[in-house]
């Protein structure tokens, strides 16, 4: 899915591989200030199931690393130390104004002595080799210009037995519920980014960015290829957005 011939997308425009991480950190540092709020209107809380879905898969355990790749606010990091006693969490992004937002949260949280905030890139993470227990990545990915560097490290900096999990949005496998979805992300979510966040164009990249990512079976096997093993998915909310489960084995 990786573009080759120096050109990526950004949404539903074609740019030149080089600019897109600048377009990505654009949208994110205009959207951090509004970016919570605009995910519990937009989803109609619904991100927070898939969330609590994607613990319920991972069942964190006491004791373990968690590296959150593109974790911004927290949102994942949070969850997983609020259900594994003595856990540590590395929130790692490449876009600051998101991670001073979560760093906020985790003072009103009390939860700053087991947090880690790193400004970093996916494609190149700056931690050693088997360094974590679990690698998550939530709705980050799609954002991520060349996907297969960024799973390869994850798999470098996860510990031999460690796992991946990737909650992403998906698509539908039916057509009319997803014509349906289309009509909604189109038409709704842009107008919703420029009356609350006053950023239409940011959430049309949004809608875009998801309709341009691999569907499961596909995104599964890029998970293999990266050299993962036991690769499994599970849809959620009939395909709106995946699980995807990998381990290094
Ligand atoms: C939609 S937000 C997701 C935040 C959080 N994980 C959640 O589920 O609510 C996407 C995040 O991915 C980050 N991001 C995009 N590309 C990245 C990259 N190459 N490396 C690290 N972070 C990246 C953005 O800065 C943004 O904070």
């Amino acid at each position: 899915m990786d573009d080759n011939d120096g050109n990526t997308h950004f949404g539903f425009r074609t740019v030149p591989e080089a600019d897109k991480a600048g377009m990505v950190h654009g949208v994110f540092s205009r959207v951090a200030s509004k970016y919570d709020i605009m995910n519990d209107v937009m989803s109609g809380g619904v991100h927070r199931l898939w969330k609590d879905a994607m613990m319920d898969w991972l069942a964190p355990r006491a004791g373990q690393s968690l590296l959150d790749v593109a974790g911004g606010t927290g949102d994942v990091a949070f969850r997983f130390l609020r259900r594994a006693p003595g856990a540590v969490a590395t929130v790692c992004d490449m876009t600051e104004p998101m991670l001073v937002e979560g760093r906020a949260r985790a003072e009103a949280e009390q939860m700053t002595d087991r947090l880690t905030w790193v400004v970093g890139d996916a494609m190149a993470l700056p931690f050693a080799d088997r360094s974590f227990d679990v690698y998550t990545i939530s709705f980050g990915i799609r954002n991520v210009t060349r996907i297969g560097d960024a799973l390869r490290e994850a798999y470098r900096v996860l510990k031999p037995g460690g796992r991946l999990m990737v909650l992403e949005f998906s698509q539908i496998p039916n057509a009319a519920l997803q014509w349906a979805y289309d009509r909604y992300s189109f038409n709704v979510i842009p107008v919703m980014g420029q009356v609350i966040a006053g950023d239409r164009e940011s959430y049309q990249y949004l809608v875009e960015s998801i309709r341009k990512f691999p569907d499961q079976e596909t995104f599964a096997g890029m998970i293999r290829d990266a050299g993962f093993g036991q690769v499994r998915y599970r849809n959620l909310t009939m395909g709106v957005a995946c699980l995807h489960s990998g381990w290094k084995l």
